[in-house]
């Protein structure tokens, strides 16, 4: 998989890449990012890549052109199956869109600043928009970076342990049950007894009545959905 993301912080959105589970990806060659800074395509040689609002209000929008310029040189040097903007105002992220980005081979992601984009990148460019939450961030740098969290860890290989992945929260439509490691009695607070019962299908079943009653209790609202 190749990500290319476009930004005017790159600084700001580099470091969730350079750590952890992601690194692991890039290092096993399973995935490449790519930081574009959206002032290398400015209007002008004073770094022009936002302007005020037609009609009036607060706040700078980035304009079109400095994007169609970045994009279109990608787009020139290799096939995109998803172009994806970041703003707040787009479905949110769930598991199931993570699941099936995941698949995908080269995208884009375009992070939002300021006031957003001009509207006609939205209509023109972009294939996909996504949130990450009803909540408004500075700009779409930290949304992109936990959109290409969840779904680079959903690459085969990435994960160490194959089966890992599958059993997080949210790939049935449940929250994932509670875990233990030792010691199996710490200051009288005891682990299960079934998990240290050694009957692995005992096991299987409280595993997946603790999801549903988790499920239930803390996001009724995944259990509603199907
Ligand atoms: N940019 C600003 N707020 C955002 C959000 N909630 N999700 C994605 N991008 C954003």
């Amino acid at each position: 998989m190749r990500i290319d993301i476009i930004t005017v912080s790159p600084e700001l959105i580099k470091s969730p890449f350079e750590h952890s589970i992601i690194k692991r990806g890039i290092n096993k060659g399973l995935v490449e990012v790519h930081f574009h800074n959206l002032r290398d395509y400015a209007i002008n040689k004073y770094g022009k890549i936002d302007d005020t609002q037609f009609g009036g209000g607060a706040g700078m929008v980035l304009m079109i052109e400095p994007i169609d310029k970045c994009i279109r040189k990608l787009t020139s040097e290799r096939p995109y199956d998803e172009i994806i903007y970041m703003t707040p105002d787009a479905p949110v992220l769930n598991q199931k869109i993570a699941n099936n980005l995941s698949l995908v081979k080269n995208m884009i992601i375009l992070c939002g600043h300021y006031k957003g984009v001009d509207q006609r990148v939205r209509e023109l460019l972009i294939t996909k928009e996504i949130s990450i939450g009803d909540y408004v961030l500075s700009g779409g740098e930290l949304g992109a970076a936990v959109l290409c969290d969840s779904i680079i860890r959903l690459i085969p290989g990435v994960i160490g342990d194959e089966t890992s992945a599958l059993t997080d929260s949210f790939q049935d439509n449940l929250l994932a049950p509670p875990v233990y490691t030792r010691p199996a009695n710490y200051h009288d607070s005891k682990v299960p007894d079934v998990l240290l019962s050694g009957n692995f299908s005992k096991i299987e079943v409280w595993r997946s009545e603790q999801a549903f009653e988790r499920t239930q209790r803390i996001r009724p609202d995944i259990l509603e959905k199907e």
